[in-house]
């Protein structure tokens, strides 16, 4: 005998309460805040699925596209944070995280490829180390709201190859092009590397597979990537772009911030702003960070 008609107690699910079962089911962690962010996950995604009348092949490709963009994830190779970055939800869990006073550097995405615990290096120590390209010097002083210098501020520094690669896409033991710089008592600091070069995101992934299928250009415009964590300020996960680098109007990650965009003037062979020479020709940026106190 089947068992319709039997009473057993049980709710019917429809399409019209799943999402208020599920919703009331994941309201029971035990954290509230997690509690508000799984019933309105549930809630949204419900209604995403609901919007679109998602088929099951579509939901099948879906979980299917999870699985891969895990699968090919690892200590070096964040593609859910590369998804987060393409989709636009880092710029704006950035842009809700960091409400900064006008005056402050504005902040933008992490991106997938900082690796912590980069080499110290002193006042316009080399952090491109042999790697070719045209030298770059960053330079300028680190200050608070009032202009005042910050001093003992450590810069966190990193950024791509030539070839658009960082370290973390590279089979290299030592570290490469990343470094931290320390700013002086008055505030200055000095960065040498070389200079960046607009690169394609990695595309031979699960988000490289979507964004294909797209008209999106899967480009950043030259960039140098900093992070200040400064005791007594509000942390700064920055970049500098270069002026007139292509991409600055297309980023896909919306990281470009008008604020960051900063001239590389071209310099002969000669002295340079750490107080040695160069014997060729090099690039200098001169750029102020200006951080917020802790709020
Ligand atoms: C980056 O600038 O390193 C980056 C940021 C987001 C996605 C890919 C790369
Ligand atoms: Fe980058």
């Amino acid at each position: 005998m089947g068992s319709v008609g039997r009473d057993t107690g049980m709710q019917p699910v429809t399409e019209g309460n799943i999402t208020e079962l599920a919703a009331e089911r994941w309201g029971t962690a035990r954290d509230p805040r997690l509690a508000e962010i799984m019933t309105a996950l549930v809630r949204h995604l419900h209604d995403f699925a609901r919007e679109v009348r998602l088929t099951e092949p579509e939901w099948m490709a879906a979980m299917q596209w999870l699985k891969a963009t895990g699968q090919i994830s690892d200590d070096k190779r964040e593609e859910f944070i590369l998804a987060s970055d393409v989709l636009g939800l880092s710029m704006l869990v950035v842009q809700m995280n960091h409400r900064l006073d006008d005056r402050a550097t504005p902040a933008t995405v992490l991106g997938p490829f900082h690796i912590p615990g980069s080499p110290e290096l002193g006042f316009g120590g080399d952090m491109s180390d042999g790697v070719p390209g045209t030298p770059l010097y960053i330079h300028g002083t680190v200050r608070d709201l009032a202009g005042n210098p910050v001093g003992g501020a450590v810069l966190d520094v990193w950024q791509a190859d030539a070839d658009g690669a960082y370290e973390a896409q590279l089979e290299v033991d030592e570290a490469r092009l990343r470094a931290k710089y320390a700013s002086r008592e008055d505030g200055t600091y000095c960065v040498r590397t070389v200079a960046p070069r607009g690169y394609a995101i990695p595309m031979d992934g699960p988000v490289g597979d979507l964004i294909a299928r797209t008209e999106i250009s899967y480009f950043r415009p030259a960039h140098v990537h900093f992070l200040l964590d400064v005791p007594g300020f509000e942390p700064l996960i920055t970049h500098l772009f270069q002026a007139g680098s292509q991409y600055l109007d297309s980023d896909v990650v919306f990281g470009t911030k008008a604020e960051l965009v900063v001239d590389f003037e071209p310099r002969e062979a000669g002295p340079t702003p750490d107080g040695g020479k160069s014997t060729e020709p090099w690039l200098e940026a001169t750029y102020d960070f200006v951080l917020q106190p802790r709020g």
